[in-house]
């Protein structure tokens, strides 16, 4: 029976291998990591990440081929293959900070791998890497290993996407494998192929070389960060000129070169790994002397800020320059629908705005706990504004009580279908509602009486 571990039980660890056990029942699979809430939580009937349809892959393969544990240097021990899936956030000091990758924890997974593998092992590169990343864990893993023991190293990065996670894992676009182009490599390659195979259609795992696997990761990523940042680009335009960002985005998404998808302007992109990834692009670029490029690249996460900082002022101006002491109502607070992750939300900027412009602010978001909502903010903010200006309301209608101003930050389709007569009753006059992700029915809210205001779009 082949063994597989994966250290780092997160977002992408948890389901990739959970997904993994499900599809292979002859694969054994033990996910760890060091952090023990986690594990208890993967071993709960609580998952500690919201994902639809994570819960019956978990429950049908956990205790038989799908295992959580803590104890890392036993999983390596066992395993024929071991994928690292740790975190790779951006530096926060030191060289770097502010753009590159922080290698640390893949490092320090890398160097226990070497430490207590007692057979040989092939390495996968799970975590999004800057490229060449490969080449560091190979002289790691070599410098530090027993005697006659070979360790394989590939790169197969991640392409799901939070909310859609699992069928994501189950129908992918693509399986990317990159290799060393030697005979071990390939074979290591098909080794892994071979696991993917039991679902995935052949034609649909590609393999290359390890740079390119690598760097393709970065490049998928960036691109569609790009085709964001562009059409929120476009939205400042149209607000401008009475074009409709909507409008705009469908024309040109029919243009097959183009394609329809993620072109839906918004308040800005979030998620732990778009700015993240295009940073660590940047400083890639800029580490290899190419100035011009990192420059590109960066515009998308400049223009991301912008879009943001752009519809706070605007909500500003419209509330008749001043929001001190009203009561905002904000709509959603994780990155994006279907899940209760809040990294790099858009939501954390925009409250921190009104916090300092002293309003009042009630958050309702369906998924996300208080003590995130409360961490988000007081790493920005002082605690005492969080206790003095901000309540974490549970129920939609009574965040909406007594508000000023509704801002619908993420795209819960729950706010699509809300009694906005009941709730434009109990509001302040005039009521304004802010879209910041164009779902809702315009026309219908202006005929309740609503002032409303979408991005992209002047009404
Ligand atoms: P995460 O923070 O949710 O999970 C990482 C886990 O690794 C944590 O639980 C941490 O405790 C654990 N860990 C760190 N060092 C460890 C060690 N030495 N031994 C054991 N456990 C250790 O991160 P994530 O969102 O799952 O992302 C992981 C990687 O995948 C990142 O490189 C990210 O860029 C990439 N990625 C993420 C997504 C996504 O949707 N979140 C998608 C594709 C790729
Ligand atoms: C993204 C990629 O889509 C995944 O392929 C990749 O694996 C992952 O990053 C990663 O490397 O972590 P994710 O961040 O989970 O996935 O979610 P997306 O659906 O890409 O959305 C990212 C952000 O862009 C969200 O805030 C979303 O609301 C926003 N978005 C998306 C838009 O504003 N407009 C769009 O048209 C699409």
């Amino acid at each position: 029976m082949t063994k597989i571990c994966c250290i780092g039980a997160g977002y992408v660890g948890g389901p990739t291998c959970a997904v993994i056990a499900y599809k292979c029942p002859n694969v054994q699979v033990t996910i760890v990591d060091l952090n023990q809430a986690r594990i208890d939580a993967w071993n709960s009937g609580n998952l500690p990440i919201y994902e639809p349809g994570l819960d019956e892959v978990v429950f049908a393969c956990r205790g038989k081929n799908l295992f959580f544990s803590t104890e890392v240097d036993k999983a390596i021990v066992e395993a024929d293959l071991i994928f690292v899936s740790v975190n790779t956030p951006t530096k926060k000091s030191g060289i770097g900070a502010g753009f590159a990758a922080d290698l640390a924890y893949v490092e320090s997974a890398t160097r226990r791998i070497a430490q207590v593998a007692t057979s040989s092992k092939i390495v996968i590169e799970k975590s999004t890497v800057p490229c060449r990343t490969a080449e560091s864990m190979r002289t790691i893993l070599e410098a530090n290993s027993h005697d006659g023991i070979r360790f394989d190293i590939l790169s197969n990065p991640e392409f799901l996407a939070e909310g859609t996670a699992v069928p994501d894992l189950m129908k992918p676009d693509r399986v990317l494998i990159g290799s060393l182009q030697t005979p071990e490599g390939i074979k290591a390659q098909q080794a892994l192929a071979a696991v993917y195979a039991n679902w995935v259609p052949k034609e649909k795992i590609i393999t290359m070389n390890l740079w390119s696997s690598e760097l393709s990761k970065l490049a998928a990523n960036a691109l569609l960060a790009q085709r964001i940042s562009s059409i929120n680009a476009l939205s400042a335009i149209c607000e401008a000129t009475g074009a409709d960002v909507d409008e705009v985005a469908y024309a040109c998404g029919l243009d097959t070169r183009i394609g329809p998808k993620f072109l839906k302007a918004s308040v800005g992109f979030g998620g732990s790994c778009f700015q993240k990834d295009i940073l660590n692009l940047v400083y890639l670029s800029e580490s290899l002397h190419l100035p011009e490029v990192a420059a590109y690249w960066k515009q998308v996460v400049d223009m991301n800020e912008y879009q943001k900082s752009r519809f706070s002022q605007r909500i500003v101006k419209r509330l008749f320059n001043t929001i001190t002491n009203k009561n905002i109502t904000v709509f959603g607070f994780a990155f994006k629908k279907n899940t209760g992750d809040t990294r790099e939300s858009a939501a954390i900027t925009l409250v921190n705005y009104f916090l300092q412009e002293r309003a009042n602010i009630s958050i309702y978001d369906p998924k996300v706990d208080d003590d995130q909502i409360r961490a988000d903010i007081t790493e920005l903010a002082p605690v005492e504004a969080f206790e003095k200006q901000i309540k974490v309301v549970h129920d939609p209608y009574q965040a909406a009580k007594g508000a000023d101003a509704i801002v619908v930050l993420t795209e819960w389709d729950e706010f699509k279908t809300l009694n906005y007569e009941q709730i434009y009753a109990g509001m302040n006059k005039p009521a304004f509602i802010f879209d910041g992700r164009l779902i809702l029915d315009s026309k219908k809210l202006r005929d309740i009486g609503f002032q409303v205001e979408v991005i992209g779009k002047t009404l």
